[in-house]
Parts: C-alpha cells; structure tokens; sequence
C-alpha cells in the first residue's frame, strides 16, 4: 500500500476511522430482512458475507440493497451506469474531484438519497476511504486516453485501480470489485495506454482475485468520443483524416450494453467472479466502415484523406513533447491522439474463447440504427436536413 500511495504523489495513512466503524454494521444479514426472509433476500454474491437488506418489487424507489461507489461516474460510461443502478433501487456514491456541475446530471437519476456526489481527491487515500465507507459495491471506471501534465497513463489508469482494489480488500465489507479495462488492453500493445490498463487489471486481481475486470471495446454513445469528434472534424473542413488506409478493424459496442453488462454481473449468482469479459459489439466495422456509417448519419458526401501512420504520429507528437516541457496545459488531443493513433494501429476484435455479452444474459445492439441517431445534430440545417445516403450520386453519372 506504501508503494502505490508514493506513486499516487501521496503518504499513506493509517486506515480513516469511517472503514472501522463501517466493519461493524456488516454483515446486513444481521438485520431483520435477512436470508431467512428470502422474499427480501438480494441476488448480489457475497460470499460469506451474507445477504443484503432487499425491499420492493425492483425500481427506483425499492431498496436493491447494493450502495456502490463508482468511480470515475462523472464520465462518459458513469452516466448510463449510474442510470441503471438507481433504476433498480441502489444507492449510488459518486465520488468526483471538479466542479458541481460534473455530477449534477447523475443526482436526477435517482430518488431523494439514492445518488450521493462525495468530493473526493484521488490522491487523498482518506478521502477515498471516506467514499468507500458505506458502500458494499466497488466501481471503478476511472481511466483517461491521454496524459496531461498532472496525470500520466501509469497514475490513472493502473495506480489508481490497484490503490482502490487495497482499499476495498482494507474494507472488508466491498462484496463485489468491477474493474473497467478496455479491449486490447495486454502488457505488449503498442499503446501506452492499453499496457498501463492490463497492468490495472493484473493489479486488481492480485489484491481481489474475485474481482470482475470488464474489457469494452471503444464506446459509442451520444457522448463518445471517436464518431463525435469524426463527425465534428469532418462538419468543419469538409474531409476526415483516415490514419492509415482505414482498414484496421475494431468492434464498437453501444455504450448502454456496456452498463448493462456491469449491472447484470452484479446482479449475477457469483459467476462473473473473478472473470475477465470481454464487451465488443455485434460486429466488426473497419476504420473506414465505421466512418461511413457516421457520413451516413450525418448526410455529408464522405471525403477522406488517408494519413499514413508515420505521419500521423508526427502531427500527433509535438503535445506529448511538449506536455511536460511547457508551463501551461496543452489542448486535449482528439482525432490526432498519438496514443490513440498507437492503439488503433493493429486490429482491436474480441478473442475467439473470451467470455463476452452471452454469458451475461445480453444482446448487444448493432450500432446502425438509435445508438448512432445522436449524429443527425451534425446534419448541416439541423436534423431534418442534408442529403440522404440515397441521393449520393457521383458527379460522373449526371446527365
Ligand atoms: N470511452 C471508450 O470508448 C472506452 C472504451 C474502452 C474502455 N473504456 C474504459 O471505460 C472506463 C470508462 O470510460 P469513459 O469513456 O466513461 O471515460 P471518461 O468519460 O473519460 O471518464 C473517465 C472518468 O475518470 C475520471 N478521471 C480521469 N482522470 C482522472 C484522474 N486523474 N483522477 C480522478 N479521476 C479521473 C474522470 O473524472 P473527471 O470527470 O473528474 O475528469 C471521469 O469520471 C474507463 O476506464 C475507460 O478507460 C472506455
């Protein structure tokens, strides 16, 4: 714990008083709606720790008996998480470390109490004890695809997993640990990013070996951050930047089946477990298939202009060199993300043995059709407007 609080820039401390007097409120089975009443009995594994409080016919305003602290819930994934959960009754601790107004949205998804925001400083372990004091459930979606001058890759993406998964084993009462990594993630990828996530997950599962890492490949969602930033680049000048001949694949996942995968392994009999998914979607798009689906939305003639690797990792360059040298932040990298160029550089599809959405009870959806809708704000004139795909002819086949 030591070690990963020097990382972390900070002193460890004696364990806060809150986890103390916390140990002694559990197990819940001591209270009146226990195991021997199983109509109330919850379905959250807990191995040997008992039953949870369960009260309601399973919505908003029924008692799940889970109380998670997601992590990381300001983000683009926490929303549509935090939606679910409170929807079956959970009360949600959301720990955020800005302003007000990054958790605001999440305190309407729940009844009065069910969404609890904590200011939080990642870097003050007491802080996160205090986060972590009254939850059973552990979340951590905390992870960033670029490094500013604060924060490396090493720090979020992997101290800060290992740093939670210590605390939730200090705790004693965190019943279920779920560790958002992402697909590809593996200690030989090109991406810095990708090997600091494995080294996360490797991690999480030495200190918690029951924890569930989940492996998403990139999200797609009205606030995703690969069609947004496509369609917005390509609104602006007209063309978007292939990197490479665009026919590296990947396999996007609508971000809704993602929390869905989160809140069916929590609601699982245990068998998600110590098990590593992986959540890729339906089907496999090339950089180039996606790119076509996001012009079809959008109603915009597609023009590309290929950019080979290298040199898309030289336009992407001067930020990392920079990042660290300058007295002043640097701009948030969006399509010329060199680690993002690095990760996408080889094929990202989900292994043929891996456990995915199936052994969850999911079906993912396939991306054309609602989880892309939110592209047609970029139809130029508004979302009624543009040309449809149907009128694209080429200028060759005029009379
Ligand atoms: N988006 C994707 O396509 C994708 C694909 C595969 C896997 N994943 C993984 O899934 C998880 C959730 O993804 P997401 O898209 O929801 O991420 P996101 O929108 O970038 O949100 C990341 C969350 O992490 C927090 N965070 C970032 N840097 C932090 C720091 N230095 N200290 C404390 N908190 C920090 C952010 O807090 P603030 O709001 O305070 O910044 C935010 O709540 C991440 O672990 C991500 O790596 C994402």
């Amino acid at each position: 714990m030591q070690a990963v609080s020097k990382r972390l820039g900070h002193q460890f401390s004696k364990p806060s008083p809150a986890i103390f007097s916390h140990q002694s409120i559990y197990p819940l089975s001591d209270q009146c709606y226990s195991a021997d009443r199983p109509r109330y009995t919850s379905t959250l594994t807990t191995k040997g720790v008992g039953h949870l409080v369960r009260k309601g016919t399973g919505g908003r305003s029924s008692v799940s008996g889970i109380v998670a602290a997601v992590f990381g819930a300001t983000g683009f994934l926490g929303r549509y998480l935090v939606q679910q959960l409170a929807k079956m009754g959970s009360q949600v601790l959301v720990p955020f470390r800005g302003s007000e107004d990054s958790q605001r949205h999440l305190k309407l998804m729940g009844d009065l109490g069910q969404i609890v925001p904590m200011k939080y400083n990642p870097r003050d372990e007491n802080s996160i004890k205090a986060v972590m004091a009254k939850a059973n459930v552990v979340i951590n979606l905390i992870g960033r695809e670029y490094e500013t001058r604060n924060y490396s890759f090493e720090e979020v993406n992997h101290y800060m997993a290992e740093q939670l998964a210590m605390i939730s084993k200090e705790h004693g009462g965190i019943m279920r640990f779920i560790q958002l990594s992402c697909l590809g993630a593996s200690s030989s990828s090109p991406s810095k990013m990708l090997r600091s996530k494995a080294a996360a997950e490797e991690a999480v599962l030495r200190e918690l070996p029951e924890a569930t890492i989940m492996k998403p490949a990139v999200m797609i969602g009205t606030e995703d951050r690969i069609l947004n930033p496509w369609a917005h680049f390509a609104k602006k000048y007209g063309f978007l930047p292939l990197v490479g001949d665009g026919s590296t694949k990947i396999q996007p996942v609508y971000v809704v089946d993602v929390a869905s995968a989160i809140v069916a392994a929590l609601k699982d009999d245990g068998t998600s477990m110590g098990k590593v998914y992986e959540l890729g979607g339906p089907e496999i798009f090339t950089m180039h298939q996606l790119a076509e689906l996001m012009y079809d939305m959008i109603r915009e003639w597609p023009r590309y202009v290929k950019i080979p690797l290298p040199i898309a990792k030289a336009i992407a360059m001067p930020r990392e060199i920079l990042l660290k040298k300058v007295p002043f932040p640097m701009p948030t990298p969006t399509i010329f993300n060199l680690d993002f160029i690095e990760a996408f550089s080889t094929d990202t599809v989900m292994s043929k043995d891996a456990l995915t959405f199936d052994g969850l009870g999911i079906v993912p959806h396939k991306l054309k059709g609602y989880p892309v809708e939110f592209l047609i704000q970029y139809r130029k004139g508004g979302p009624q407007y543009g040309s449809t795909v149907s009128e694209r002819v080429s200028p060759e086949s005029w009379p």
